[in-house]
């Protein structure tokens, strides 16, 4: 019988770390059947490697892919890259559980408009994306700033203890439909006014059901110590994983922190289960923040509901057309989005080349004029850091956005090539992969990325997206059934 597709005479990097190694490579169905030397295999489809990588397909771990999961071509971003499952729902804020009606305020906006905010359930977002089918596996966070929305009458004050209960049986009801774990944003409104305690109570819940704390921290600029410290204090408490997503040191009087606070990472290490994600940029994106103009720093606008023509241009150049301070212009543009060039390259190559780090993109689907960290991130790692500047070794590199993640979050049988595990492929050329996407024309598919392959299906090739739809919607492998009252609520959230 031969094989659905033989891919012959590939260097094949397994996702493990180890070297590369020459093979052949068969696929049957939605697995990888075989890995040797394949002469007298036959496929219906045969792919001459010579030359290229084989590599599992990129496990993106910090998205806001929540929406663009439910667009038609919302995942080309992602499929271009490489990218064959993504983590959704991160820093606090995921589609679901929640209702809103009205234009949803930042940081809502992070995963979409208010047509995206219609489950009530976490299993109804899940039930959906099945049935509309997925460009990408997913592995989904519940957040808690989404929680907060959905728990609490009004959200500018920590929640008292009934909301506290009231969310951490929301938690626990999330990550029986299929949640992965915990996600928190403690910088951005409205769980900037959350307490410590109220955290804790919620990551507790989630790590007795086997599930990570995942956290953008209270704040990566002024207090960035102080906030790594709440983190692992929070995640010690709760007794489960920590995750601290994007770590960077932002603004120029935290230049160089990359070394204390990695070390201060690796000390609790010690006692405790810590990994991270970073984008590989010298720059962040997010909402546009007020307090950031007027400072000298350079703002690029990547979305403005009242002025939507001013994406794509620098709050000082708009701030000079309009003769009005930068804070002003951005008070009229706000609702808003911006880039700010505020992180140092020797912290950004000091985090990547940490080994616990993985590889998140952080790209914002719904920008106007996104960071180009939305269409670049991982060819970028491989071509610019491994390749051209030798930061870590190809290997190191898709370990780091393959095998790592995998055991990182439990995700069972994928990020490593192996038979029987899921075929799950991307073929590129090591020589041309590299990020084409810029400040300026942050739209640009990345160069040498040949084939991706979904669970045995292709949904890139010769430069374009298929169209398929062969995505599923991910289940933890280290989630464990609750029994009743142990997350501290009354109901019974074993599932079946
Ligand atoms: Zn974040
Ligand atoms: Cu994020």
């Amino acid at each position: 019988m031969p094989y659905d597709l033989v891919i012959r005479r590939a260097t094949l990097i397994a996702g493990d770390g180890s070297k590369p190694f020459e093979a052949d490579i068969a696929v049957n169905g939605d697995r990888i059947a075989a890995i040797g030397r394949l002469d007298d295999a036959q496929g219906i489809e045969q792919i001459d490697a010579k030359g290229k990588v084989v590599a599992p397909g990129f496990i993106d771990v910090h998205t806001h892919d929540d929406g663009a999961l439910l667009a038609p071509l919302g995942m080309d971003p992602k499929i271009s890259q490489g990218v064959t499952t993504v983590i959704a729902g991160n820093c606090g804020v995921s589609l679901a559980p929640l209702l809103l009606n009205g234009t949803p305020p930042p940081p809502f906006t992070l995963v979409g408009g208010r047509e995206n905010f219609r489950f009530d359930r976490f299993a109804d977002y899940v039930a959906e994306l099945k049935r509309r089918g997925i460009a990408t596996n997913a592995a989904l966070l519940v957040g808690h700033t989404t929680l907060r929305q959905r728990c609490m009458p009004v959200t500018d004050r920590p929640a008292n203890e009934a909301e506290t209960v009231a969310m951490q049986d929301a938690v626990a009801e999330a990550m029986a439909e299929g949640a992965f774990g915990l996600s928190t944003g403690l910088d951005y409104p409205p769980a900037i006014d959350s307490s410590t305690d109220e955290v804790k109570a919620l990551a507790a819940t989630a790590a007795h059901l086997g599930g990570p704390y995942v956290t953008h921290t209270r704040n990566y600029f002024e207090t960035m110590d102080e906030a790594i410290e709440e983190a692992i204090d929070i995640a010690d408490h709760a007794g489960g994983k920590l995750f601290i997503s994007h770590h960077q040191c932002t603004g120029r009087a935290n230049f160089g922190k990359s070394r204390p606070s990695l070390e201060r990472i690796d000390r609790a290490r010690e006692t405790m289960d810590i990994g991270m994600d970073v984008y590989p940029y010298a720059a962040s994106s997010t909402v546009l923040r007020l307090q950031r103009c007027d400072t000298g720093l350079k703002i690029l606008v990547t979305w403005s509901d009242p002025h939507p023509e001013m994406a794509r241009r620098e709050i000082a150049d708009i701030a000079r057309e309009w003769n009005c301070t930068e804070r002003e212009a951005g008070q009229r543009l706000l609702p808003a989005g911006a880039v700010y060039f505020q992180l140092d390259e020797d912290d950004v190559r000091n985090i990547i080349a940490h080994p616990r780090t993985m590889i998140g993109s952080d790209g914002l689907p719904h920008d106007i004029h996104p960071h180009p960290r939305l269409w670049g991130t991982f060819p970028r790692v491989l071509g610019h850091y491994a390749r051209d500047i030798g930061l870590l070794t190809l290997e190191e590199a898709v370990f780091r956005m393959t095998g790592l993640p995998a055991k990182e979050f439990g995700i069972a049988q994928r990020g490593l090539l192996a038979e029987g595990n899921f075929a799950d492929l991307v073929i590129f050329d090591p020589e041309t992969i590299i990020d084409t996407a810029t400040f300026e024309e942050p739209r640009r598919p990345a160069a040498g990325i040949e084939h991706v392959f979904v669970n045995g299906v292709p949904v890139w090739r010769g430069g374009r997206a298929t169209g398929a739809l062969p995505g599923a919607v991910l289940k933890p492998s280290a989630s464990k059934t609750l029994v009743r009252g142990a997350c501290g609520c009354a109901e019974d959230h074993s599932a079946s």
